[in-house]
């Protein structure tokens, strides 16, 4: 048995991945039901090697069904999963290259740190000089050195967390399943951890799986994901896909702020649309999308900062009107409400990039106002 985790297989991992190798792991068509419940339904995925992927999903979604048929303590009712080549149909979880991290991390509170890592690791075939250079190896990945001989209570709740993915890695899976790894830790700690979460993953280049249902967490942890609802997936794609290419009104809403406008198209021309949007009380052009027929109705939706507030009419490709309803300052940035003339109210997120008093504001409350956005910005959605 080799030494332990060494880092630097992620690069060559995600060359071979990305360059069309077999995916790491292949769901095919796999539903599962409980009784007459359909929890997962006729979802179909390829998850590359060394790729954090997240699940992300509203409760009950189906996200802890399908982690748990991966890790095999479900069967699919119909379907398969294949990890690494192999049919997992009939093979049981102990015999899978599969590791799951739970929610609870469920650590021995009478073993010191050191003991928890090297728990898992007691039933395998290593001497016992093994076994200690792979906690030693285990304990440097996660940080947690000084802390080798502290039991559970006695380190933070994010040092516990490393303590949970230390023993989850130990044994050294191909494929780690996370279920909500950061959903015990408070705000300010969870930021931190999703970083050291990507840089062990990275130093690693294990496969993660990881379930949430925090759509920044998925957004920042993961190099791809799955949206799910109500036990389907509705867009697979990297962050940048979903966020800015969604292709549901569904996966649109569900990750960031949108307004959502009805539209009618007018025409297409190659790349942009000519659609008509009542509550702007105009025609507006936007990217166009595969499967617009002139005279369909659609949906225009804009995210919050991608539109220009202005007092005076802007020369831009596409302009509107509407009265400031309310107004939050947040520092940074503030939140413009505009409402719409048909009473449609617009999130505007505009930058406070320059320093200045109330008096340098864009516009205050029942100011009438100017709104702008670029073609590109616009997201028309047929779904
Ligand atoms: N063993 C079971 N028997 C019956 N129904 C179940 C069982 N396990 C899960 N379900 C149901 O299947 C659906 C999906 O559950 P699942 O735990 O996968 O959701 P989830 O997406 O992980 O949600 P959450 O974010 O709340 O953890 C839920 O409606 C749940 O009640
Ligand atoms: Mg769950």
């Amino acid at each position: 048995m080799d030494s332990g985790i060494k880092g630097a297989p992620l690069a060559a991992a995600t060359a071979s991945g990305a360059a069309g190798g077999a995916p790491f792991i292949r769901i095919e068509d796999v539903s599962k039901s409980f009784g007459s419940f359909q929890a997962v339904r006729n979802v179909s995925l390829q998850i590359t090697k060394g790729e954090i992927f997240a699940l992300l999903g509203g409760s009950g979604c189906g996200k802890t069904t399908l982690l748990r048929m991966l890790a095999g303590f479900e069967t699919p009712t119909s379907g398969r999963i294949f990890i690494d080549g192999q049919d997992m149909t009939g093979i049981p979880a102990y015999e899978r290259p599969v590791n799951m991290m739970f929610q609870s991390y469920a650590l021995f509170p009478h073993m010191s740190v050191e003991k928890n890592i090297g728990y898992g690791l007691k039933h395998d075939r290593m001497t016992d000089a093994q076994r200690k250079d792979r906690v030693r190896e285990m304990l440097d990945l996660v940080q947690l050195t000084p802390f080798a001989h502290r039991k559970p209570h006695q380190i933070s709740g994010g040092q516990r967390q490393r303590v949970a993915l230390a023993r989850a890695l130990a044994r050294q899976p191909k494929l780690l399943l996370l279920d909500e790894p950061l959903a015990a830790l408070d705000k300010k700690l969870r930021e931190h951890t999703q970083f050291e979460l990507t840089n062990i993953q990275h130093k690693t280049g294990v496969t993660f799986v990881v379930v949430t249902h925090d759509q920044e967490e998925a957004m920042i942890l993961s190099d791809r994901m799955a949206v799910m609802d109500k036990g389907r997936v509705m867009q697979v794609g990297s962050p940048t896909d979903i966020y800015e290419f969604p292709d549901s009104r569904f996966v649109a809403g569900f990750i960031g702020s949108i307004t959502f406008f009805e539209a009618r198209v007018r025409s297409v021309s190659g790349a942009t649309a000519l659609v008509e949007v009542p509550a702007m009380q105009t025609c507006v052009t936007a990217r166009a999308v595969p499967g617009l027929a002139e005279g369909a109705l659609v949906t225009l939706a804009l995210r919050p900062e991608k539109i220009t507030l202005s007092r005076a009419r802007p020369e831009a490709a596409n302009a509107f009107s509407g009265v400031v309803h309310d107004l939050g300052y947040f520092g940074k940035d503030s939140l413009y409400k505009i409402a719409l003339p048909d009473g449609t109210t617009v999130s505007v997120n505009s930058v406070n990039a320059r320093r200045s008093g109330e008096s340098g504001r864009v516009a205050v409350w029942e100011d009438a106002v100017w709104l702008s956005f670029e073609p590109d910005a616009a997201i028309l959605l047929t779904a």
